[in-house]
Protein backbone atom coordinates (compact mmCIF):
# COMPACT_ATOMS: atom_id res chain seq x y z
CA UNK A 1 0.00 0.00 0.00
CA UNK A 2 1.40 3.63 -0.82
CA UNK A 3 -1.68 5.68 0.74
CA UNK A 4 -4.40 5.26 2.82
CA UNK A 5 -7.25 7.95 3.47
CA UNK A 6 -8.52 7.89 7.05
CA UNK A 7 -11.50 8.88 9.19
CA UNK A 8 -10.04 10.32 12.86
CA UNK A 9 -13.36 10.34 14.87
CA UNK A 10 -13.75 12.40 18.15
CA UNK A 11 -13.80 11.44 21.32
CA UNK A 12 -15.57 11.88 24.92
CA UNK A 13 -12.83 11.40 27.63
CA UNK A 14 -13.58 11.01 31.18
CA UNK A 15 -17.13 10.07 30.76
CA UNK A 16 -18.13 11.77 34.46
CA UNK A 17 -16.64 9.14 36.61
CA UNK A 18 -13.73 8.24 35.27
CA UNK A 19 -11.03 11.40 34.82
CA UNK A 20 -8.11 9.99 32.51
CA UNK A 21 -9.33 6.93 32.83
CA UNK A 22 -12.68 6.23 30.43
CA UNK A 23 -13.75 7.46 27.11
CA UNK A 24 -15.76 6.34 24.39
CA UNK A 25 -16.04 7.16 20.51
CA UNK A 26 -18.44 9.52 18.70
CA UNK A 27 -18.99 8.59 15.11
CA UNK A 28 -20.51 11.71 12.96
CA UNK A 29 -17.46 14.11 13.35
CA UNK A 30 -13.64 14.03 12.97
CA UNK A 31 -10.81 14.57 11.11
CA UNK A 32 -9.86 13.31 7.44
CA UNK A 33 -6.11 12.51 6.69
CA UNK A 34 -4.42 11.02 3.82
CA UNK A 35 -0.81 9.51 4.90
CA UNK A 36 1.64 8.04 2.21
CA UNK A 37 4.82 6.60 1.51
CA UNK A 38 7.47 9.21 -0.17
CA UNK A 39 10.80 7.89 -1.96
CA UNK A 40 12.31 10.98 -0.16
CA UNK A 41 13.57 9.75 3.56
CA UNK A 42 11.81 11.12 6.81
CA UNK A 43 8.42 12.66 7.90
CA UNK A 44 7.05 15.48 6.73
CA UNK A 45 3.72 17.31 7.29
CA UNK A 46 2.65 18.25 3.67
CA UNK A 47 -0.80 20.18 4.07
CA UNK A 48 -2.98 20.83 7.13
CA UNK A 49 -6.68 22.31 5.96
CA UNK A 50 -9.72 23.68 8.26
CA UNK A 51 -7.46 25.03 11.09
CA UNK A 52 -4.05 26.73 11.40
CA UNK A 53 -1.36 24.70 12.96
CA UNK A 54 1.74 24.08 12.96
CA UNK A 55 3.34 22.27 9.83
CA UNK A 56 7.01 21.31 11.81
CA UNK A 57 6.35 18.00 12.14
CA UNK A 58 7.75 18.43 16.29
CA UNK A 59 5.55 20.98 16.69
CA UNK A 60 2.33 19.33 15.58
CA UNK A 61 0.68 16.26 17.82
CA UNK A 62 0.61 14.27 14.67
CA UNK A 63 3.81 14.74 13.68
CA UNK A 64 5.15 13.51 17.50
CA UNK A 65 3.17 10.55 17.50
CA UNK A 66 4.68 9.60 14.14
CA UNK A 67 7.77 10.17 14.78
CA UNK A 68 7.35 7.87 17.96
CA UNK A 69 6.35 5.06 16.24
CA UNK A 70 9.16 5.96 13.26
CA UNK A 71 11.15 5.83 16.26
CA UNK A 72 10.23 2.99 17.63
CA UNK A 73 10.38 1.20 14.55
CA UNK A 74 13.71 -0.29 13.19
CA UNK A 75 14.72 0.86 9.71
CA UNK A 76 11.41 2.26 8.01
CA UNK A 77 11.65 1.21 4.52
CA UNK A 78 10.76 4.78 2.46
CA UNK A 79 9.60 8.55 4.26
CA UNK A 80 5.99 9.24 4.59
CA UNK A 81 3.81 12.09 4.38
CA UNK A 82 0.98 13.35 6.34
CA UNK A 83 -2.22 15.71 5.28
CA UNK A 84 -4.39 16.68 7.93
CA UNK A 85 -8.50 17.94 6.85
CA UNK A 86 -8.97 19.08 10.28
CA UNK A 87 -12.69 19.16 11.19
CA UNK A 88 -12.38 18.94 14.83
CA UNK A 89 -11.56 22.45 16.83
CA UNK A 90 -8.48 22.51 19.03
CA UNK A 91 -9.36 23.56 22.42
CA UNK A 92 -12.85 21.94 22.14
CA UNK A 93 -13.09 19.35 24.47
CA UNK A 94 -14.12 16.13 21.99
CA UNK A 95 -10.48 14.32 21.53
CA UNK A 96 -9.45 17.13 18.66
CA UNK A 97 -5.22 16.25 19.23
CA UNK A 98 -6.30 12.38 19.99
CA UNK A 99 -7.84 12.16 16.59
CA UNK A 100 -4.64 13.44 14.75
CA UNK A 101 -2.28 11.61 16.85
CA UNK A 102 -4.28 8.68 16.56
CA UNK A 103 -4.82 8.99 13.16
CA UNK A 104 -1.06 9.66 12.45
CA UNK A 105 0.01 6.24 14.09
CA UNK A 106 -3.27 4.48 13.07
CA UNK A 107 -2.08 5.54 9.06
CA UNK A 108 1.67 4.92 9.30
CA UNK A 109 1.44 1.39 10.83
CA UNK A 110 -0.88 0.51 7.84
CA UNK A 111 1.40 1.80 5.50
CA UNK A 112 3.71 -0.37 7.38
CA UNK A 113 1.89 -3.58 6.81
CA UNK A 114 0.26 -2.66 10.24
CA UNK A 115 3.42 -4.03 12.70
CA UNK A 116 1.80 -2.92 15.39
CA UNK A 117 -1.66 -3.84 17.00
CA UNK A 118 -3.85 -0.87 17.61
CA UNK A 119 -3.64 -1.38 21.47
CA UNK A 120 0.04 -1.22 20.87
CA UNK A 121 -0.42 2.43 18.82
CA UNK A 122 -1.32 3.78 22.18
CA UNK A 123 1.92 4.79 23.80
CA UNK A 124 3.14 6.30 20.51
CA UNK A 125 -0.06 8.14 20.25
CA UNK A 126 -0.02 8.92 23.24
CA UNK A 127 3.31 11.17 22.70
CA UNK A 128 1.03 13.76 20.90
CA UNK A 129 -1.51 14.13 23.80
CA UNK A 130 1.85 15.04 26.14
CA UNK A 131 3.01 17.63 23.93
CA UNK A 132 -0.51 19.22 22.95
CA UNK A 133 -1.89 19.04 27.17
CA UNK A 134 1.81 17.84 28.83
CA UNK A 135 0.31 15.02 30.07
CA UNK A 136 0.67 11.69 28.63
CA UNK A 137 -3.01 10.48 28.64
CA UNK A 138 -4.84 7.81 26.59
CA UNK A 139 -8.03 8.67 27.92
CA UNK A 140 -9.18 10.10 24.21
CA UNK A 141 -6.83 8.29 21.82
CA UNK A 142 -7.66 4.72 23.47
CA UNK A 143 -11.36 4.65 22.22
CA UNK A 144 -10.24 6.55 18.79
CA UNK A 145 -8.01 3.37 18.30
CA UNK A 146 -9.93 0.66 19.61
CA UNK A 147 -13.51 2.22 19.12
CA UNK A 148 -16.23 1.97 21.65
CA UNK A 149 -15.76 2.74 25.45
CA UNK A 150 -12.29 2.14 26.64
CA UNK A 151 -10.62 1.85 30.41
CA UNK A 152 -7.21 2.99 30.56
CA UNK A 153 -6.47 0.57 33.72
CA UNK A 154 -2.58 1.79 33.81
CA UNK A 155 -0.99 5.00 31.49
CA UNK A 156 3.13 4.83 32.39
CA UNK A 157 2.99 1.22 30.74
CA UNK A 158 -0.08 1.22 28.88
CA UNK A 159 -2.63 -1.32 29.44
CA UNK A 160 -5.87 -0.47 28.14
CA UNK A 161 -9.15 -2.63 28.44
CA UNK A 162 -11.99 -2.72 25.65
CA UNK A 163 -15.73 -2.59 27.42
CA UNK A 164 -18.91 -3.62 26.07
CA UNK A 165 -21.09 -0.82 24.87
CA UNK A 166 -24.78 -1.27 25.79
CA UNK A 167 -27.07 -0.54 22.01
CA UNK A 168 -29.45 1.87 22.99
CA UNK A 169 -26.79 4.50 24.60
CA UNK A 170 -26.35 7.54 22.50
CA UNK A 171 -24.64 10.35 23.27
CA UNK A 172 -25.21 13.92 22.45
CA UNK A 173 -22.66 16.68 22.73
CA UNK A 174 -22.75 20.57 22.65
CA UNK A 175 -19.54 22.27 21.99
CA UNK A 176 -20.07 26.50 22.85
CA UNK A 177 -17.60 27.71 20.50
CA UNK A 178 -15.14 28.91 22.66
CA UNK A 179 -11.69 27.74 23.20
CA UNK A 180 -10.76 26.04 26.33
CA UNK A 181 -7.17 24.57 26.73
CA UNK A 182 -6.75 21.26 28.67
CA UNK A 183 -3.62 22.17 30.07
CA UNK A 184 -5.12 25.13 31.50
CA UNK A 185 -8.37 22.91 32.45
CA UNK A 186 -5.87 20.64 34.04
CA UNK A 187 -4.13 23.70 36.11
CA UNK A 188 -7.46 24.64 37.57
CA UNK A 189 -7.32 20.54 39.55
CA UNK A 190 -6.51 20.34 42.71
CA UNK A 191 -3.60 17.91 43.75
CA UNK A 192 -5.45 16.39 46.93
CA UNK A 193 -8.63 15.23 46.93
CA UNK A 194 -10.61 13.69 50.02
CA UNK A 195 -10.70 10.53 50.97
CA UNK A 196 -14.63 10.87 51.17
CA UNK A 197 -15.02 12.11 47.64
CA UNK A 198 -12.15 9.44 46.08
CA UNK A 199 -14.16 6.35 47.70
CA UNK A 200 -17.42 7.86 45.92
CA UNK A 201 -15.78 8.27 42.25
CA UNK A 202 -14.24 4.54 42.42
CA UNK A 203 -17.93 3.45 43.37
CA UNK A 204 -19.15 5.06 40.48
CA UNK A 205 -16.36 4.19 38.03
CA UNK A 206 -16.51 0.53 39.22
CA UNK A 207 -20.43 0.50 38.58
CA UNK A 208 -20.59 2.34 35.53
CA UNK A 209 -17.88 -0.30 34.27
CA UNK A 210 -20.21 -3.06 36.03
CA UNK A 211 -23.26 -1.41 33.84
CA UNK A 212 -21.66 -1.54 30.62
CA UNK A 213 -21.00 -5.07 30.81
CA UNK A 214 -24.69 -6.01 32.28
CA UNK A 215 -26.68 -3.58 29.73
CA UNK A 216 -27.96 -2.08 33.31
CA UNK A 217 -29.13 1.23 32.17
CA UNK A 218 -30.34 2.38 35.26
CA UNK A 219 -26.79 1.59 37.35
CA UNK A 220 -25.11 3.48 34.37
CA UNK A 221 -27.35 6.73 35.09
CA UNK A 222 -26.54 6.17 39.02
CA UNK A 223 -22.69 6.50 38.52
CA UNK A 224 -22.46 9.66 35.64
CA UNK A 225 -20.84 11.44 38.39
CA UNK A 226 -18.24 13.33 39.23
CA UNK A 227 -17.50 14.57 42.85
CA UNK A 228 -13.74 15.53 42.07
CA UNK A 229 -13.01 17.46 38.84
CA UNK A 230 -16.41 18.74 37.73
CA UNK A 231 -16.73 21.18 40.23
CA UNK A 232 -13.54 23.07 39.15
CA UNK A 233 -14.25 23.15 35.69
CA UNK A 234 -17.75 23.49 35.65
CA UNK A 235 -16.53 27.63 36.22
CA UNK A 236 -14.77 27.49 33.21
CA UNK A 237 -18.18 26.78 31.07
CA UNK A 238 -20.51 29.36 30.36
CA UNK A 239 -24.49 28.18 31.20
CA UNK A 240 -22.95 24.41 32.45
CA UNK A 241 -25.59 24.16 35.19
CA UNK A 242 -28.33 24.93 33.10
CA UNK A 243 -27.20 22.48 30.54
CA UNK A 244 -26.71 19.36 32.58
CA UNK A 245 -30.39 20.50 34.49
CA UNK A 246 -31.72 20.42 30.83
CA UNK A 247 -30.21 17.27 30.28
CA UNK A 248 -31.68 15.77 33.39
CA UNK A 249 -35.06 16.92 32.99
CA UNK A 250 -35.02 15.97 29.21
CA UNK A 251 -34.40 12.36 30.50
CA UNK A 252 -30.47 11.41 29.72
CA UNK A 253 -29.02 9.19 31.65
CA UNK A 254 -26.57 11.76 32.44
CA UNK A 255 -24.32 14.62 31.70
CA UNK A 256 -20.88 15.69 32.59
CA UNK A 257 -17.58 18.14 30.90
CA UNK A 258 -16.27 16.18 27.70
CA UNK A 259 -13.00 15.77 28.43
CA UNK A 260 -11.27 19.26 29.33
CA UNK A 261 -14.36 20.92 28.12
CA UNK A 262 -15.86 23.22 27.37
CA UNK A 263 -18.05 20.58 25.55
CA UNK A 264 -20.87 19.18 27.25
CA UNK A 265 -21.92 15.70 26.79
CA UNK A 266 -24.78 13.46 27.87
CA UNK A 267 -25.97 9.83 27.63
CA UNK A 268 -29.16 8.51 26.79
CA UNK A 269 -31.58 5.50 26.33
CA UNK A 270 -32.25 6.05 22.85
CA UNK A 271 -32.20 8.24 19.93
CA UNK A 272 -35.79 10.36 20.66
CA UNK A 273 -34.41 10.88 24.80
CA UNK A 274 -30.87 11.84 23.50
CA UNK A 275 -32.42 14.14 20.52
CA UNK A 276 -34.93 16.48 23.31
CA UNK A 277 -31.36 16.41 25.00
CA UNK A 278 -29.89 18.15 22.27
CA UNK A 279 -32.84 20.95 22.21
CA UNK A 280 -32.21 21.33 25.40
CA UNK A 281 -28.91 22.25 25.20
CA UNK A 282 -29.55 24.37 22.44
CA UNK A 283 -31.79 26.73 23.99
CA UNK A 284 -29.48 26.97 26.99
CA UNK A 285 -26.71 28.33 24.94
CA UNK A 286 -28.57 30.08 22.62
CA UNK A 287 -30.15 32.30 26.08
CA UNK A 288 -26.54 32.42 27.28
CA UNK A 289 -25.55 33.88 23.77
CA UNK A 290 -23.05 31.62 22.91
CA UNK A 291 -22.21 30.07 19.11
CA UNK A 292 -22.22 26.50 19.22
CA UNK A 293 -22.77 23.18 17.58
CA UNK A 294 -24.70 19.98 18.23
CA UNK A 295 -23.89 16.37 18.15
CA UNK A 296 -25.89 13.33 18.06
CA UNK A 297 -24.37 9.90 18.06
CA UNK A 298 -24.50 6.18 18.82
CA UNK A 299 -21.09 5.15 20.20
CA UNK A 300 -18.33 4.10 17.37
CA UNK A 301 -17.45 0.93 18.38
CA UNK A 302 -14.97 0.91 15.02
CA UNK A 303 -13.10 4.18 16.16
CA UNK A 304 -10.53 4.81 13.28
CA UNK A 305 -11.77 4.13 9.65
CA UNK A 306 -9.94 3.36 6.75
CA UNK A 307 -11.85 5.72 3.66
CA UNK A 308 -9.41 4.50 0.52
CA UNK A 309 -6.21 3.17 0.25
CA UNK A 310 -4.44 2.53 -2.72
N1 LIG B 1 -8.57 13.36 30.71
C1 LIG B 1 -8.16 14.56 30.02
C2 LIG B 1 -8.54 15.75 30.89
C3 LIG B 1 -8.87 14.62 28.71
O1 LIG B 1 -9.67 15.78 31.35
O2 LIG B 1 -7.71 16.62 31.13
C4 LIG B 1 -8.51 15.82 27.89
O3 LIG B 1 -9.28 15.83 26.72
Amino acid sequence: MEEIKIFAPASVANVSCGFDVLGFCLSPVGDEMVLRKTAETGLRISKIEGQDLPMAVEKNVAGVAAQALLKAYAAPPSGFEIEIYKKIKPGSGIGSSAASAAGAVFGINELLGRPYSPKELIKFAMEGEKMASGTPHADNVAPVLLGGFTLVRCSSEPDVIKLPVPEELIATVIHPKIELKTAHARSVLKQQIALEDAISQWGNLAGLVSGLYENDYERISKCLVDKIVEPYRALLIPGFKELKTGAQDSGALGCGISGSGPSVYALSRGEKIAKSVADSFSEVLSKVGIDFETHISPINTQGIRILEER
